[in-house]
């Protein structure tokens, strides 16, 4: 079916333009390929026009009535059926026989707890239920995830569903990225941010529905979330709260809600035969790898599920795999690699959802998230190699570092049930039976028993939250962890000495930062030098993607990025200059490729400097700007960060100051091979040592200055201050 409007030659260029765009997101139903532009939000307007008339033309020709919205222009109308057979795919779910029972269940109990196999439909079906009997008619229906990939993907999907623009009556929260609308009725958002909700609105007044998904994931958030729900429903009985989880824990929940009934969804299930390694494997990554491509060579049909400890092992797989399967050409059946991890942009995640071709085989190269929180299907082959990355944390040195650890039994039965969803399975543990009978623990412990607590507690401590010693935890935390949280807010003047909020401490809680990192822009207005504070403070955001390192350009790559470091001025500083310069250029991508800088963080930076920046102005911190006194922004860094000061050894390595550990600064730092005599630094990242990344030069005296009641002069004595340290040292003579 064609009509002269569809083939409206200015519309459909200015459709594949944006088809090429990277915004759109790909979807594969069926045999169709759908576009959406959900994540281009700022140029809405212009799509939206570019489809409406496609879509009127679709509704009055092709499906009379259909919600069809938005699609590509070549593919609209195979488009509008299988967005009809979706609804079909819907009801073949394992939670549809259940729908009308767990309506009921809902009307009848406020707290109910939902047990169901990954993949039987929770997520993606619940809320669209609740809205269907009549909820979203009250209230909001809220839904969340641990995860921000999670949090966006199932909102994209649901929306795609309901054949609704992501946004409108479905949307997502994710922490610097609000896609809601006064429309919206379902919404996802990760627990963190409901967490922030509860600040502006803390008695969730406008949701009818909250459901705590992924509850045995155990987050931080998620546990906090538990007493903080738990305390609403006494006092709004007409709210529903769902607790909802994939594995074993439904006991524990129900016994923390007052023994709230539990709703058991049956999965189905296949078997899946567990294969172990009869010796200890010296390197996983090259074990693993092995493994996939001897699958692929020796195993019938069907995708492979590789898990890895985060981005890094993940492209290191990539980059092997494609380079051994290199020159095999027609000798091998294809084979599709596909990354997922948190910061791979959307459009990319959504390629491991299309559907595998026939006699190709897809692989995907995964870290935990496709443990519990995204359902793949098709998959045969599991490998899972027994590690995950995960937080740590010492109360005693207050050093909090992410860390390969072996995953829990319970963590490598999820995995392993990822192989059984569709047909018969296999799982390949890179590890011996031995070790997982004596070596693994049974479950994951909580997060929230081993990290830093600054954050949380500044939190609760805004909602009016004191006594945190007695506040409901499914499982507490360490009290020295609780101490050692409320004594870094108090050395940080978030706290005073009675332990209440301070001035400060209030206007820090508005941002979703770190409280160090709040706090170094909360009195850079003292500086003057909001205007840099906010750039460097969303630059650090962005994380570790700023430059780029492509393997055959190390050396350009790496000339490129010494530019921005000239003088040594520091990390901090050189975040700064980059930042500025791109702006200069009018946020030029031509000048990202030029600069070996990823354009996609420094959009991402750009968006949460905004949303910074309208924070700022509702604490009423005026912009100020003075880019030549790098004194005052260090100091105004420092005031953040003094926590983390430490002091070059003879040897070249460093000593943080209070709680003495050596540590060193990361290869990648600006100032790796000044070594300055005292530095401040952002983070720890543990190797193999613990390395400090993204530093500053600071002088002793700015410690007693900023930060009088954590450091003494005695401190920060620099006894050996005149003697120039090993290298090629640059001391600060003071
Ligand atoms: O929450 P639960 O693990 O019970 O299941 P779900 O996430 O609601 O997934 C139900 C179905 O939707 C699965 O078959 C997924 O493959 C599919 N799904 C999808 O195709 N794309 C997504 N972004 C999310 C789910
Ligand atoms: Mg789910």
């Amino acid at each position: 079916v064609a009509s002269d409007r569809y083939r409206d030659p200015e519309h459909e260029e200015k459709a594949n333009n944006f088809a090429e765009q990277d915004a759109w997101e790909k979807y594969q139903i069926g045999k169709a390929t759908l576009k959406f532009g959900a994540a281009d939000k700022k140029n809405s307007d212009d799509y939206e026009y570019v489809f409406e008339d496609q879509i009127e033309f679709i509704q009055a020709n092709i499906m009379p009535g259909s919600k069809v919205r938005y699609f590509s222009t070549h593919k609209a109308a195979v488009g509008a059926m299988f967005l009809d057979e979706m609804q079909e795919d819907r009801k073949t779910l394992p939670i549809f026989p259940y729908r009308e029972r767990l309506l009921d269940a809902i009307t009848e109990h406020q707290v109910l707890v939902i047990e169901g196999e990954t993949g039987s439909g929770k997520t993606t079906q619940i809320p669209q239920y609740l809205h269907e009997a009549g909820y979203s008619k009250v209230g909001k229906i809220g839904c969340t995830q641990p995860r921000r990939v999670a949090a966006m993907s199932v909102a994209a999907r649901v929306a795609q569903e309901m054949g609704v623009k992501l946004g409108h009556e479905v949307g997502y929260s994710i922490r610097f990225e609000d896609c809601t609308s006064d429309t919206t009725i379902i919404k996802y958002m990760t627990d963190g941010m409901l967490l922030r909700e509860f600040l502006s609105e803390p008695d969730l007044a406008s949701y009818s529905v909250m459901m705590v998904d992924e509850a045995h994931e155990r987050t931080l958030s998620t546990d906090i979330l538990f007493g903080l729900v738990k305390d609403i429903t006494r006092f709004r009985p007409e709210i529903k709260l769902l607790i909802s989880s994939a594995t074993l824990d439904a006991g524990k929940f129900s016994d923390y809600f007052d023994g709230a009934p539990i709703f058991r969804i049956p999965g189905r299930r296949f078997p899946v035969d567990i294969l172990y390694t009869k010796a200890p494997e010296a390197d996983y990554l090259e074990a693993a790898t092995v493994t996939v491509l001897q699958i692929h060579v020796t195993q019938p049909p069907g995708d492979i599920l590789v898990f890895f400890t985060g981005q890094e092992e993940i492209e290191a797989a990539e980059e092997i795999l494609k380079h051994r399967t290199r020159g095999l050409g027609s000798k091998i059946a294809e084979m599709i690699i596909c990354p997922i991890y948190a910061n791979l942009p959307s459009d990319m995640q959504a390629k491991i959802f299309e559907e595998t071709p026939e006699g190709a085989r897809k692989v995907v190269l995964a870290t935990n998230i496709a443990e519990t929180s995204l359902t793949i299907d098709g998959i045969k082959y599991v490998i899972d190699p027994g590690f995950c990355k995960q937080k740590s944390y010492s109360p005693r040195t207050g050093m909090e570092s992410l860390i390969i650890t072996p995953v829990s039994k319970a963590a490598a039965q999820q995995r392993a049930g990822r192989a059984g969803r569709t047909s018969a399975g296999k799982c390949f543990r890179l590890y011996t039976a031995w070790s997982f009978q004596n070596e693994m623990d049974d479950n994951t412990v909580p997060e929230i028993q081993r990290t830093n607590l600054g954050n949380v507690v500044l939190m609760l401590k805004s909602l009016g939250i004191n006594d945190l010693i007695n506040f409901d935890f499914m499982d507490p935390p360490p009290a020295e962890t609780l101490l050692r949280a409320l004594e870094q807010l108090y050395a940080l003047g978030a706290l005073n000495d009675r332990g209440e909020l301070t001035k400060l401490g209030r206007r820090m809680a508005e941002f979703p930062l770190d409280p160090m990192l709040s706090k170094m822009l909360v009195v850079s207005d003292k500086y003057l030098c909001s205007e840099e504070i906010v750039t460097i403070c969303a630059m650090l955001s962005v994380g570790n993607s700023i430059f780029y390192r492509p393997k055959d350009k190390q050396v350009h790559a790496d000339n490129a990025r010494m530019n921005f470091h000239a003088g040594n001025v520091g990390d901090h500083l050189a975040l700064l200059k980059v930042y500025d310069q791109w702006k200069e250029t009018n946020f030029s991508t031509q000048w990202c490729y030029e600069n070996y800088i990823q354009v996609r963080s420094m959009k991402r930076a750009r968006d949460i400097r905004d949303q910074l920046e309208g924070l700022l102005e509702r604490v009423e911190i005026e912009p100020t700007s003075n880019p030549s006194d790098l004194e005052g922004i260090k100091k105004a860094i420092t005031s953040g960060y003094f926590y983390h000061t430490a002091k070059l050894q003879k040897n070249g390595s460093y000593r943080t100051i209070k709680n003495p550990q050596t540590v060193s600064i990361h290869p990648s730092s600006g100032l790796s091979q000044v070594l300055p005599r005292w530095v401040v630094y952002h983070e720890l990242v543990l190797t193999t040592k613990e390395y400090m990344r993204q530093v500053i030069e600071i002088k002793p005296d700015w410690l007693v200055e900023i930060a009088p009641h954590y450091y003494k002069l005695k401190d920060v004595e620099d006894a050996g201050a005149h003697k120039m340290p090993k290298g090629k040292g640059k001391a600060t003579i003071d």
